[in-house]
């Protein structure tokens, strides 16, 4: 038997965005997101927008039992920016009165909440001003996170400031997911610059209202893989590592900006612009622990024809298929939970062995409902292997020392992904969306209550 360390953290991630639904009612404001949907719903799978989500506005009494019926110690979810703030300045009650009762419930439910403070959904008012392209967007956030922790500090002890910022700088700036769709590295460094700086400002904020809890940032990490030991390779892993990974790691938890990665951006002309005393605030704002998202490895080559100055990242690296994959068949992904082991062992050996939790893990299924038993119980079964399969990394590398202390699935129920709706189902709970969202235990939940029982498998 696997048995994990005492008070291991057993729980699920998800974010406001993707459950609550509800999206321009009670006073929400809209985001990105909505108004996106707004001007070109087609974009979206299913003309699933933004309010089909999971209605977790509505059924969060219901959603805190469910999450005890399937052993869960923890849970994470976001504050929506738009929903607490609705213009940025003045705070909407009827938000706060929602997040304090999920919250309390929460706890009384003995699950630790970790609360994050952005999760891709930009409100639309700072957009309209340039969102994270401008200096303004650090100050607002700082004003937001301030007031968040002011409001619900005495019930959330654990916080994080960005869910993977890498993801809304890429898909945004680069890739085409995000709102604004556009392609411009230069724009897509300095909104990482500024997210960066919105993070260290949070910290800042936290430090002073809240001294004894703890705050992190959630991070998706992959070492990246390179296809030989050809330099050209070896450096083509270098770069993505880089930008991908060390750009928000070694600020964050170490305190400073790679040299590596200065003259990586000034080579290529991608400096952003800064502040005088930057760097000091980011030295000296750390954070406590930090959250892993790991879901694939990245695998790395060589560009063929990289321009100079690079255009966009695919010309410092470019991705590479690995012949001997395995792959997830219902969502294209490759599953390869040795990296996970190595992600640990980069946290123990690079980083201070900082403690640090995988804050999501999972495995999205397209038409979910084709594996439902006779019993209307969907059998899961490829999920229970996916996820021994990434616990016996994550346990082999804690025996080897790592400071790992929980593990966060993705996700609790189904729900609503951004351009893809609901065509990937990742929950415990499966979501109907033709029967008043009901929802229903998978094969998985009674696994992962026996998981969180046993404290391991
Ligand atoms: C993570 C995000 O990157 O992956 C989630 O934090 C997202 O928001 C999850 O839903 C799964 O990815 P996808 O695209 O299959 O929904």
């Amino acid at each position: 038997m696997i048995k994990f360390p005492e008070h291991f953290m057993w729980g699920a991630a998800t974010s406001a965005p993707q459950s609550e639904g509800y999206s321009l009612s009670y006073g929400k404001s809209p985001s990105t997101w909505d108004k996106w949907f707004e001007m070109q719903p087609d974009k979206f799978n299913s003309d699933q927008g933004p309010d089909t989500a999971s209605d977790t506005y509505r059924l969060y009494r219901e959603d805190v039992e469910n999450m005890q019926k399937i052993g869960l110690n923890s849970f994470r979810t976001s504050i929506a920016w738009t929903r607490l703030m609705p213009d940025g300045k003045h705070v909407n009650q009827v938000a706060v009165d929602f997040y304090r009762d999920y919250f309390k419930r929460l706890r009384d439910a003995d699950i630790t909440p970790i609360i994050n403070l952005f999760h891709f959904d930009m409100p639309w008012w700072l957009m309209e001003k340039g969102g994270w392209e401008t200096r303004e967007s650090v100050d607002a956030f700082a004003f937001y996170a301030k007031t968040a922790f002011e409001l619900f500090g005495d019930l959330v002890d654990r916080w994080t400031t960005f869910n993977e910022p890498i993801v809304h700088i890429e898909c945004g700036y680069l890739t085409g997911y995000h709102y604004p769709d556009i392609v411009d590295f230069k724009k897509a460094v300095q909104v990482g610059y500024h997210t960066l700086m919105a993070h260290t400002a949070a910290i800042a904020e936290f430090r002073k209202v809240k001294p004894d809890g703890q705050i992190g940032i959630i991070l998706n990490i992959t070492p990246a893989y390179a296809k030989s030991d050809a330099p050209e390779d070896l450096m083509a892993k270098q770069n993505a590592d880089l930008l991908l990974a060390k750009s928000f790691l070694d600020p964050t938890v170490l305190g400073v900006i790679p040299e590596e990665l200065i003259n990586l951006l000034t080579k290529h002309e991608l400096l952003p612009m800064t502040k005088k005393g930057d760097r000091q605030l980011i030295a000296d704002h750390c954070v406590d622990f930090i959250g892993v998202n790991y879901y694939q490895p990245m695998r790395v080559q060589a560009p063929e024809n990289p321009k100079f100055p690079a255009q966009t990242p695919e010309d410092l690296y470019a991705n590479y298929i690995w012949p001997e994959r395995k792959i997830n068949p219902y969502r294209g992904w490759e599953i390869y939970p040795e990296a996970l082991y190595d992600v640990a062992m980069m946290m123990k050996n690079d980083y201070h062995n900082i403690p640090w939790y995988v804050s999501e893990n999972g495995m999205g299924v397209a038409d979910e409902e084709r594996f439902m038993g006779e019993d209307g119980q969907i059998q899961d079964d490829y999920r229970i292997e996916f996820m021994q399969e990434h616990l016996t990394q994550l346990h082999r590398a804690i025996e080897a020392g790592s400071s790992c202390f929980g593990y966060h699935t993705w996700t609790f129920n189904d729900c609503w992904s951004w351009l893809d709706g609901y065509r990937n189902r990742y929950g415990f709970y499966c979501v109907d969306l033709d029967h008043e969202v009901k929802r229903t235990m998978k094969k998985s939940g009674r696994w992962y209550r026996e998981l969180s029982e046993n404290n391991g498998f």
